[in-house]
Parts: C-alpha cells; structure tokens; sequence
C-alpha cells in the first residue's frame, strides 16, 4: 500500500545527496511540505537547491541533529510525520582524521531524532523513519562477490563503523518500541553537486585546473557507482511503498577499479575540454594509500527490483558524461566551495601524501 504524507522532514537536505531527494520531493508532491533541516557544514550548501528555493511546499530550517530540545521542537511545531534521514558527515578520509565528530553527529544525532519521533509518534504507525545508509557498513568484500539484506555488518572505518551503529539503533527502536523505520544501503553515488573531497568530482577539478588526480595504493580497488538521480529515485519508491522493517540494497551492478574510472573520466575530459588525447592521465598521481582501505564493495540490489520494480536507468559512461558537462558549466559553484577552508583541507589531505 502507497504511503502518503502531507509532511516529510528531510535532513541534511542541503549536501549532496539531500538536495536532489529534496529537489525530487518538492517537484513530485506540490501538495506535500517538504522541510530541508541542515547544519550547513562545510558540505551544505543553499546553492545546491537554488532552483526550488521558492516553491510553496519547501521549507529550510538551518540547524543542528545534535541539539536535542530544537529536534524534538521541529516535530510538535510542524507535526512530522515521516523523516528522511541523511545528515551525516559522510567522507571516510575526514573520519580517519577525526572519528569523535562522526559519532556525535551520525550516531547521538541519528538518536536524537529517533527519540524526537518515538515521542511525538507514540503509537501512530502512519509515520515513517527512513535511514539512508550506506553499502560500507558491510565491510569489505574479497575479491569477488556482492552484498546481501542479508550480509553482517562489519565495519572497518570510523565513518562505516558510525553508520553501522545509527542502523543498528533504528533497527533497535523498530524492535524495542515499535518505531515504524525502513533502511536502505547505497552504494557510491555520483552526480552534480558532490563536495569535491570525493574521488569523482575531486578528479574533475584537478583535471580541469591541470592539477595532479591523487590515486590512493595501486588503484585496485573497487567501488560500485550510482547516479545520484537513480538513489534519489529509489530513496522516493521506499519512502513512499517500502515494507516497514524492512532494508534494501541499492546499487548500480557498475563495479570499478579506481584507476580504470579515473582513464576513463580522463578520456571524457580530453574530449569535452579539447584536449589531445592522453594529457589528461598524465595527471594521475599514485599516492600513499588510505588507512584501512577496503578493498571492494558491490551491491546486490535485486530485492528492490523485484519488489518495488527499481533499476538504475543510466549507464556509466553516460553518467559521468553528463557529470562532468555539469562540472564544466557550473564553474562558479565549483570555484565557491574550493576557496578559503577547501585549500587547507586539500593541503594536509595531500600535500603529505
Ligand atoms: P554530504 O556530506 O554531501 O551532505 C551531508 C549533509 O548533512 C550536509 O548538507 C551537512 O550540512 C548536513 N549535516 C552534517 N551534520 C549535520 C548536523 N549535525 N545537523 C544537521 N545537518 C548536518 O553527504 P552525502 O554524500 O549527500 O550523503 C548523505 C547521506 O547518504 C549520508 O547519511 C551518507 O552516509 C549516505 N550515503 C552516501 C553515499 C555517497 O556515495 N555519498 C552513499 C550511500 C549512503
Ligand atoms: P570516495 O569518493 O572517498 O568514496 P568512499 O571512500 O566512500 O568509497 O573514494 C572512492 C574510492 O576512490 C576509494 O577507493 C578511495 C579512492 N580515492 C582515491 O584514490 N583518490 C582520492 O583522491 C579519493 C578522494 C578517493
């Protein structure tokens, strides 16, 4: 049975993912308030959303997951019903540098909002807590193989380690107290508006200013790409037909090793940039590897396309071409985020490298 809500609270809906779920909302259900809740971190950005910012049935409210008393405020004053959540420091390389704040945030804030939910719910089950989570919380595949609903969590870095643990709460209040949740486990996304600390845009940018595209180890490792429209798009199925109780894997069945994304995004900047092929691998810089790096991650998605009918529509070579085409055109919300902190940030990610 569809679910309908006359209000959703989305969090963390100005980064990068959030802001295209936001956007899918506000678009697709004009008849529903759509409330964006966001710190605005270094990853937020009101620009993300620029293009919806005026519609009727959005709402942005600037503030904090870890501040108990303004969360549990935000359901009694707009008597949510459902909770998309996705605020979370999300970088794997910053959660090595300092895993107390992925705790504070992605575990005591997932908490906070849990008990915001269970207080203002009690027993209502018309209502919904939805964690977006992530495909590391399974740890790290061989060589070979996919992630199952059904794999053990075995998390090997602070930032899996506190996703694993929020999931592990919201599947606890589902047990303990009834809360009606639902979780979903992506795997990597790629699109416009992604923070370019991550491996996709970050190339992008140095490609583009000739600068050197780091490659940690020998590049072997593996990830499983995703348009962020097509996670944006299954988010919207199980939020609005997902089983309560239930999880679901999401990904592309698109493995990568690093180092062949990275020819290929070379190929397509040479061409979109019209350069002679070849200068842009010239780039690519080994450097040292990650702490802990896992080795692979792939997704076994087939519950959700059996049961809610969900496949990704884009294939790779077609996503990342019109990623960098966005990229390209969108040369002043690039320059913005990669003035000021960015360049200290970059210098002691890899100027030690
Ligand atoms: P992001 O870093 O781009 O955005 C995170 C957003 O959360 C930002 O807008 C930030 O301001 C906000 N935020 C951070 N701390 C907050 C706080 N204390 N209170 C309120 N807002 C806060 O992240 P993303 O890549 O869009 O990821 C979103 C979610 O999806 C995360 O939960 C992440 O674990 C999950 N996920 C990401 C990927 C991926 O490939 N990026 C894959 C699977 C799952
Ligand atoms: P990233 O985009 O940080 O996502 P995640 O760590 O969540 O998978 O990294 C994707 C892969 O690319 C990962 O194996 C690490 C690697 N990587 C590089 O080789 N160089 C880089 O500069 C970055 C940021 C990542």
């Amino acid at each position: 049975m569809e679910r309908n809500f006359k209000t959703i609270l989305v969090t963390g809906g100005a980064g990068f993912i959030g802001s295209h779920v936001v956007r899918l909302l506000v678009n697709q259900y004009p008849a529903c308030k759509i409330i964006n809740l966001d710190k605005l971190t270094y990853a937020g950005n009101m620009e993300n959303l620029a293009d919806i910012s005026t519609k009727p049935n959005y709402t942005f409210i600037k503030g904090d997951i870890n501040d108990a008393p303004f969360v549990a405020g935000i359901f009694e004053k707009y008597a949510v019903p459902a909770v998309v959540h996705l605020a979370a420091e999300s970088h794997v390389d910053r959660s090595i540098s300092n895993p107390t704040e992925f705790a504070v945030t992605n575990v005591i804030g997932t908490i906070n909002l849990l008990n915001a939910a269970r207080n203002y719910w009690k027993d209502n089950r018309d209502t919904l807590f939805y964690q977006i989570s992530t495909d590391e919380v399974y740890g790290s595949l061989g060589s070979s193989g996919f992630f199952t609903e059904q794999t053990a969590y075995s998390p090997r870095s602070p930032y899996s380690a506190s996703k694993a643990s929020a999931d592990h709460f919201v599947r606890a209040y589902h047990h303990t107290y009834g809360l009606p949740v639902v979780i979903s486990n992506c795997s990597n996304n790629y699109g416009s508006y992604q923070f370019p600390e991550k491996l996709i845009p970050l190339a992008i940018h140095n490609i583009k200013s000739n600068k050197p595209v780091p490659v940690y180890g020998t590049g072997e490792n593996i990830r499983d790409w995703l348009y962020v429209e097509d996670h944006a798009a299954a988010i919207n199925l199980i939020l609005h037909n997902g089983e309560a109780g239930s999880t679901y894997n999401i990904g592309g069945f698109n493995e990568w090793k690093n180092i062949d994304l990275i020819r290929l995004l070379c190929r397509i900047m040479d061409k979109k940039l019209n350069r002679p092929a070849g200068s842009s691998e010239k780039l690519i810089t080994f450097v040292k590897d990650r702490a802990g790096h896992d080795m692979l991650y792939a997704i076994d998605s087939s519950k959700i396309k059996n049961e809610l009918g969900w496949s990704p529509t884009l294939q790779f070579e077609q996503g990342l071409e019109k990623t960098v085409d966005w990229y390209l055109a969108n040369e002043k919300w690039l320059l913005g985020i990669t003035s000021g902190e960015y360049q200290k940030y970059y210098r002691e990610q890899y100027e030690k490298r």
